[in-house]
């Protein structure tokens, strides 16, 4: 089978397309044959050595496709099976927060940019049916992280008011879906006036251009959104003071990622004087993504497409990543 493979860190160049041999499914696992990869930000950080992973690797979390082989001891799920894949491994049994074993396809896992993978037969669930396969490998990554920042760490009830920020990025869209139908009002910032109108196409109720609002963007949120925000979902990390001052009384800031930089300095009087919750979060769990699938099943919105490449142009895919120029997932055609 052909797979996109990387030998050493660098640019987009050391994604190189190559044959390698097809994977055979151990006990309890299963190869699935995939129609669509999709990438996250980590991939970058994996590609650039920032995530420190075993190499050679297939890099990739995200992924759909059709069950090709089943090794012995597998139930419940059959050759021929239209797939989603649950990129997470060994989350273990604490809701609260992953094991120590918690792994991720595409590093130091083997990934989904590749014609076939091999997974844990646990890790594999029925594609939504009314997802494309493109829009099902957008999903699980992205989506489920979303899910938990909202439900399962902030909590957020209907009426309440979701700030999501940098919308084109793929885990922000997902926020804004998902906020939506849970019946919340959202506010998103972006760079880009296109991505405020694309976000508004979408449902966002309002909208701030961060890079023209400059540092006083909190204050733009608030005059936007009529005062303070209940809940913000911030991938961002260099943005935590700008998304505690966003925020209402009492207000909860929802962190995961560090696309902006991995240190953070601010100042304490604004989240202890404001009682806000700083709430750590990461992908999720199984049982999340259940619950994920479940709400995609009921619910009609669609994961935003940014583009879709061949399994063979990965790196123009992560040239337009890295530089953020997408709103929403960029999809790779494996079959
Ligand atoms: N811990 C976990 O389990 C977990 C899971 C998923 C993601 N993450 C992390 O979450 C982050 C987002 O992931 P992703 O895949 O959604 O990334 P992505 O698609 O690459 O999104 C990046 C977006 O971030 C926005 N952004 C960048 N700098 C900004 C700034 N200074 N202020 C406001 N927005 C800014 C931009 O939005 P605009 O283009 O609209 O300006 C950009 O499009 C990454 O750091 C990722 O590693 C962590």
């Amino acid at each position: 089978m052909k797979a996109i493979r990387m030998s050493e860190p660098g640019g987009p160049e050391v994604l190189v397309l190559e044959e390698v041999p097809d994977p055979q499914p151990g006990a309890g696992e299963v190869v699935v044959a995939l129609r669509a990869a999709a990438l996250n930000r980590r991939d970058v950080f994996v590609r650039k050595g920032v995530a420190k992973v075993p190499l050679p690797l297939t890099p990739g979390s995200d992924g759909a496709g059709i069950v090709h082989a089943v090794g012995d001891g597998v139930t419940g799920v059959a050759e021929g099976d239209e797939v989603i894949i649950l990129p997470s491994l060994a989350w273990g049994d604490d809701q609260r927060a992953p094991g120590p074993g918690f792994r991720i396809l595409g590093g130091p896992d083997q990934g989904t940019y590749a014609e076939q993978i091999v997974i844990p037969a646990a890790n594999v669930y029925p594609k939504p049916g009314r997802l494309s396969w493109h829009e099902a490998a957008a999903l699980p990554l992205a989506g489920l992280t979303a899910w938990r920042a909202l439900f399962s760490r902030a909590r957020v009830q209907p009426g309440e008011t979701v700030l999501v920020i940098g919308i084109g990025g793929g885990v922000a869209t997902f926020a804004l879906h998902l906020a939506k139908a849970a019946g919340c009002k959202v506010v998103v910032t972006s760079s880009s006036d296109d991505k405020l109108a694309k976000a508004a196409a979408l449902g966002a109720d309002a909208g701030v251009n961060y890079a023209t609002a400059g540092d006083d963007w909190p204050a733009a949120v608030k005059e936007a959104n009529g005062g303070g925000v209940d809940v913000v979902i911030d991938s961002v990390g260099s943005t935590w003071a700008g998304s505690v001052d966003s925020c209402a009384p009492g207000g909860r800031v929802v962190v995961f990622g560090g696309t902006g930089g991995a240190k953070v300095e601010m100042m304490v009087r604004p989240v202890t004087l404001g009682q806000v919750g700083v709430l750590g979060t990461t992908m999720g769990s199984p049982a999340e993504f259940a619950q994920l699938l479940a709400a995609v099943d009921a619910q009609s919105w669609v994961p935003v497409i940014d583009s879709v490449r061949p399994l063979a142009d990965a790196a123009a895919a992560h040239e337009r990543e890295e530089a953020g120029l997408h709103f929403g997932k960029l999809v790779l055609e494996c079959s």
